[in-house]
């Protein structure tokens, strides 16, 4: 007997059967790169930026025309950094596709020279480059792009968790960036992020090298009955019963969070027996676990909040939706100080993405964080 696939994948690429909705997304977002165009994705951590991403590079109208390339640069804090990871991923996407273009490679980047090993087995070099080996990252950078220019097909970009580079040391590398991306003519960009005010401002604020260089996407939650539908048929054709309830009661407590649904569902359904049925007490052992598991993180945030930051952080879990938060009746009723540090204290949490408004009301910007601090405070 084979084992049994769970439907509700939480990790590495989705097979098109596990992938929920997101019909017009894909379609907007191929649209795009397929005609000329740059675009900006925005949403949430793990809303399902880079789920889409992928499931769009496997269409294919992408698959078979395009070189697709992908980027995650979260954990980057220099240009050398960024170079670095594009130029692996550009050689390492090429090399089992073109050893033309791989070879190519090797002979545009000259300031890496004799820097690549050498694979014995498809008897090609191999990116031993290490992050030290880049001395000279914007002309390495050049160098990228003059290859990536020289393609026998055309390129997508994608550069995931782009505000990043907003926070890098170096002067001046939007600018840098834009003016290569400018020029290159057979390549478009996809930048996604999850900070919406940096890439806002990177994007939408005309003093910035990235003005109006992209059409932008929110990306919002998956439609609340298609994502009823995706989970209830999901078990059913696996000979397993939930109620539609139970899943729309999830999907209102985390907001249609991606990721946390997709955690609750991978759960509850591996403890689902085969024609048994999947109850309101399997779901809410599945989100306790899942509270546990991320249990330690969220203690390590607030040990690194200020104190009146941390009130506000709780007044506001509490509320849920929090509206009037500079009313003297909301200071009132989670003892906080004054509207004047309520404010300051606000801007805080809003930088550091703890918190999103939307519509002059706040809400914790991870609705697990919020279960969390619910039941504890
Ligand atoms: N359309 C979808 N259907 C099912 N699961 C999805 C979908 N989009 C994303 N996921 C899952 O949700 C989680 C978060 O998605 P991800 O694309 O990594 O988010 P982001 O890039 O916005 O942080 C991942 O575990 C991914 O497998
Ligand atoms: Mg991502």
């Amino acid at each position: 007997m084979t084992k049994e696939i769970n439907p509700f994948i939480v990790t590495g690429n989705i097979d098109p059967e596990f992938f929920c909705d997101r019909v017009d997304e894909s379609a907007r977002l191929i649209k795009s790169v397929t005609n000329g165009n740059n675009m900006v994705i925005i949403s949430p951590r793990r809303m399902g930026k880079t789920g889409l991403i992928r499931f769009c590079y496997e269409k294919q109208d992408i698959k078979k025309h395009y070189y697709t390339f992908f980027i995650d640069i979260l954990q980057t804090s220099s240009l050398r950094e960024f170079t670095y990871l594009l130029g692996k991923a550009v050689y390492e996407a090429l090399l089992p596709l073109s050893s033309k273009m791989a070879t190519l490679f090797v002979q545009t980047l000259k300031s890496l020279n004799g820097k690549f090993g050498f694979d014995p087995v498809s008897g090609m070099p191999s990116f031993n480059v290490e992050l030290g080996d880049i001395d000279r990252p914007e002309y390495t950078l050049e160098e990228i792009f003059r290859l990536l220019s020289t393609a026998d097909k055309p390129c997508i970009v994608a550069i995931d968790e782009f505000q990043q580079i907003s926070k890098y040391p170096e002067n001046n590398i939007e600018a840098l960036l834009r003016t290569h991306i400018q020029k290159i003519h057979n390549c478009n960009f996809i930048f996604a992020g999850s900070e919406r005010s940096m890439m806002q401002a990177m994007f939408l604020s005309s003093a910035r090298p990235f003005y109006r260089s992209a059409d932008v996407m929110e990306l919002h939650a998956i439609p609340k009955d298609i994502y009823t539908d995706f989970i209830v048929s999901n078990f059913e054709k696996r000979d397993r019963h939930i109620e539609r309830d139970i899943v729309e009661g999830v999907y209102d407590m985390f907001s249609g969070h991606t990721f946390y649904i997709q955690k609750t569902f991978n759960e509850s359904f591996a403890d689902t027996p085969k024609g048994g049925r999947c109850t309101k007490e399997t779901v809410e052992t599945a989100i306790d676990n899942m509270i546990g598991l991320y249990e330690t993180i969220f203690r390590e945030i607030l040990s690194n909040i200020p104190e009146k930051q941390k009130m506000l952080l709780y007044a506001i879990a509490k509320e849920g939706d929090a509206k009037l938060i500079l009313s003297a009746e909301f200071i009132k009723r989670y003892s906080l100080a004054s509207s004047s540090s309520v404010q300051a204290a606000t801007k805080k949490l809003l930088d550091r993405d703890l918190i999103t408004e939307t519509d002059k009301s706040y809400s914790l910007t991870d609705r697990l964080f919020a279960m969390w601090i619910k039941r504890i405070y």
